[in-house]
């Protein structure tokens, strides 16, 4: 049989894409007084890391047929809720981690208030990036957007998993309490990358069903590949303390189902999350590879 022949580049996509990403993300925090304030919010929005909230927003708004640069200021957005929320997971109070994208993490450098305060700072930008920064937009998409962008960061989304992930510290925890976990901290704002690029393009109800499903399915593999990674690579090449989830006695999806069933696990979900775009696949090469990156990375 001869083989598909494939004229999507997906490493050059990916190259352009984190470059838009960055220029925007830059140009984001403008000249924010006070100065330590501002520092701070560059300093871990501008660290570097994969990008791939933003990433996969852009990619669901060009999926649409949408112009994915309307959704920039959101894909922006995301990145700085994201960003929030790793600066307050490495707190004292939550995981204490010193290290983040390969640099000592904002409060080792600002201090737990300034950390604190960047966080908010962020989060609140993220709805000012949305609301009053995106041009071209209907009100009506705007307003859908907030709205999602509202549930996930709060109790419904990463708030609410992050507290159960912080109680179940040291406890058995069974695999459904495990799932809620993932879906919520890290699945719930994935999902909502894709969505709102989606909501910006225009998308009906029938394609945002199907990107519902692909986003929920990548999100759950990509927490999955995050617990594997934990243990099996290095903070070297990870950039952040390798190991973590066993020191701080964390059920892991490894730690439940092994290496092997896990991987096995994470694979199922990105065929499934694959599958449901089969029918918009002639415009769906960028986020059919990023399903596949989320599993073949190494960080
Ligand atoms: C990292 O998980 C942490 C998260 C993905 C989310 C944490 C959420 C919060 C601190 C709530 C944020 C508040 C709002 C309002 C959005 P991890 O510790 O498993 O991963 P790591 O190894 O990268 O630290
Ligand atoms: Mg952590």
């Amino acid at each position: 049989m001869r083989e598909e022949v494939t004229s999507f580049d997906f490493s050059t996509y990916l190259a352009l894409a984190k470059d838009r990403v960055e220029l925007a993300l830059d140009a984001s925090l403008g000249p924010e007084q006070p100065e330590k304030l501002r520092e701070a919010m560059r300093y871990s929005l501008l660290a570097g890391g994969k990008r791939l909230r933003p990433i996969l927003c852009l990619a669901a708004c060009e999926l649409t047929g949408g112009d994915s640069e309307k959704a920039i200021p959101t894909a922006v957005a995301i990145e700085m809720i994201h960003t929030m929320s790793l600066i307050h997971d490495d707190l004292p109070a939550m995981d204490n981690d010193d290290l983040r994208r390969g640099s000592p993490t904002n409060h080792k450098v600002y201090g737990d208030a300034i950390a604190i305060l960047a966080g908010d700072a962020l989060l609140t930008r993220a709805f000012e990036m949305v609301s009053l920064r995106t041009k071209g937009v209907s009100a009506e998409r705007l307003l859908r957007v907030v709205g999602e962008l509202s549930l996930v960061s709060g109790a419904p989304g990463l708030v609410g998993g992050q507290v159960v992930d912080l109680e179940c510290e040291g406890k058995d925890v069974d695999l459904n309490t495990l799932e809620y976990i993932h879906i919520h901290k890290t699945g719930a704002l994935l999902k909502a990358s894709v969505i709102c690029g989606a909501i910006i393009g225009g998308a009906n109800d029938e394609l945002l069903e199907a990107l519902r499903i692909y986003a929920k399915s990548i999100g759950l593999a990509f927490q999955i590949i995050d617990d594997i990674l934990d243990v099996t690579s290095s903070s070297e090449v990870l950039g952040k303390t390798a190991g973590k989830d066993l020191i701080a006695d964390k059920t892991t999806y490894p730690k439940l189902l092994g290496l092997e069933k896990s991987r096995d696990r994470a694979n199922e979900l990105v065929q499934r999350a694959k599958k449901v775009l089969n029918p918009w696949k002639e415009n769906a090469s960028p986020l059919l590879s990023l399903a596949d990156f989320i599993i073949s990375r190494d960080r």
